[in-house]
């Protein structure tokens, strides 16, 4: 592509510089425009606008691609671990076994938390939304690690990213608890980090939890392929939150209340929910007459991405990980015939084919966390669990950045012009 973008606006001819990367699409470097043109671009949900520049994850969305520091993510799913994948994440290359061994144990001597903050729990209602809990919860992490807030400090800036990583399964194991009226369990150190979590979840004081290793393997694959993507919507409002200097427990949180969302990560929760109202695969047709239909507000949840125009990768190991945790558990679950028929009309189905609606990663990952036991409402709490990493090191990421500063969007603005106010009794 050339090295300039030339327009002309008003009568004035202008150019901006074109900037490649290392693979994908150029960015035309519009931060000239305004001053140069006296005009905004104009471009809600970001659908061609590009906020940064990263090195952290790749998508191609066409060919259905998803790359984390170049490791392309079904390699990373079979062969590699959450903590290796965070490691990788944070740091840019996959770490020798003594230096995960190191990362490994960083994080676990981190999975405490205050034991001030087992009282935030009994503020809310048993029957409160564990995301409800989590945005709460980790917001208040900030009133309690102070020496980790101050993000000028490298050093600070690491602490808070271990400690972010390592109390985000002890919380979520704690809403879970709360909302079932059981203990909280304390971290086991002797447990991987997902094992670890399991227990929390699970396990009962009365007596022993033995974690089940194909259990622990499927869900440390699911946190690996909820890890990172690009600049979705919680990502980017983590950043934006970053941006304005604002401590990282408070960033992270915000990224929580944001991925909540049913068109974003609370997508999973909601797939799930509609897999179970379709029920027998005798009234998919029904439901994807409902989706196609411009007057009905109701879409297949778990499907369509706005960067996926192919097959969601993740969707893809994530289907294939259904069948080992139904053996492992010797379960099954009617929904996830459901769920196949469904993904097969569908994708027969010229709407869904002229549109480019595949499933995407939230579309079976609830039929396998609820063959493990999750509640539904917990779903998108995992979801954050993961998300975690990529929110950290893209908020580290954007931190170092020479070229970030305060995000402030402009706007295109159809109000009122300038007028007289009136009093009342002349109105
Ligand atoms: C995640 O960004 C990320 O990377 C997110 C994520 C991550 O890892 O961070 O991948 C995680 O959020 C996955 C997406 C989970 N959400 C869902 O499954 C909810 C259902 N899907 C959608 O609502 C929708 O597909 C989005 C929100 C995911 C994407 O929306 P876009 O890109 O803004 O596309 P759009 O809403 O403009 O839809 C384009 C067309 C529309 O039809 P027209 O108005 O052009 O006629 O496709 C239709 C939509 O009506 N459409 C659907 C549909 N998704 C889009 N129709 C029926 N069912 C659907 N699921």
């Amino acid at each position: 592509m050339s090295d300039a973008a030339k327009f002309s606006l008003s009568g004035k001819d202008v150019e901006f510089p074109v900037m490649s990367g290392s693979v994908g699409p150029d960015v035309v470097d519009i931060r000239k425009l305004y001053a140069q043109t006296d005009a905004f671009t104009y471009d809600p949900g970001f659908t061609s606008t590009a906020s940064c520049q990263s090195k952290l994850t790749y998508i191609d969305g066409d060919e259905g691609v998803l790359l984390h520091r170049g490791y392309p993510i079904g390699e990373l799913a079979e062969q590699s671990s959450f903590m290796e994948v965070a490691y990788l994440l944070l740091n840019g290359e996959l770490p020798g076994s003594a230096e995960l061994g190191t990362f490994s144990r960083t994080i676990t001597r981190h999975t405490m938390v205050h034991e001030q903050l087992a009282t935030f729990f009994r503020g809310f209602r048993r029957d409160a939304h564990p995301m409800a809990i989590m945005c709460g919860v980790v917001g208040a992490l900030s009133a309690f690690y102070h020496d980790s807030t101050d993000i000028r400090d490298p050093e600070q800036r690491i602490i808070a990213s271990h400690r972010l990583i390592a109390k985000m399964p002890t919380l979520a194991a704690m809403a879970y608890k709360y909302s079932v009226g059981q203990p909280f369990l304390y971290p086991d150190n002797s447990l991987s980090y997902t094992g670890n979590f399991l227990r929390m979840t699970f396990g009962v004081p009365a007596e022993p939890y033995e974690v089940n290793p194909a259990v622990e393997k499927a869900m440390d694959r699911i946190f690996i392929l909820h890890a990172d993507h690009e600049q979705n919507a919680s990502t980017s409002t983590v950043r934006l939150a970053g941006s304005s200097g604002a401590n990282p427990f408070a960033c992270i949180a915000a990224g929580i209340a944001c991925l909540w969302g049913p068109a974003h990560g609370g997508a999973n929760e909601a797939a799930l929910n509609m897999l179970r109202e379709i029920g027998t695969p005798e009234r998919i047709p029904e439901f994807i007459a409902r989706a196609k239909d411009k007057n009905d507000p109701f879409r297949l949840m778990g499907f369509g991405h706005r960067v996926y125009k192919n097959y969601d990768p993740r969707a893809t190991v994530m289907q294939k990980t259904v069948r080992e945790v139904f053996d492992a558990l010797k379960v099954n679950d009617p929904l996830f015939e459901t769920a196949l028929r469904l993904e097969e009309l569908a994708l027969n189905d010229d709407y869904f084919v002229e549109k480019k609606l595949f499933p995407n990663v939230d579309f079976y990952s609830g039929v396998i966390l609820s063959a493990i036991g999750f509640p539904t409402s917990m779903f998108t709490v995992l979801f954050a669990i993961a998300r975690t990493v990529g929110w950290v090191a893209q908020w580290n990421e954007m931190i170092t950045d020479p070229d970030q500063k305060i995000g402030r969007p402009r706007q295109l603005y159809t109000g009122p012009t300038q007028r007289t106010y009136l009093p009342v009794e002349q109105r």
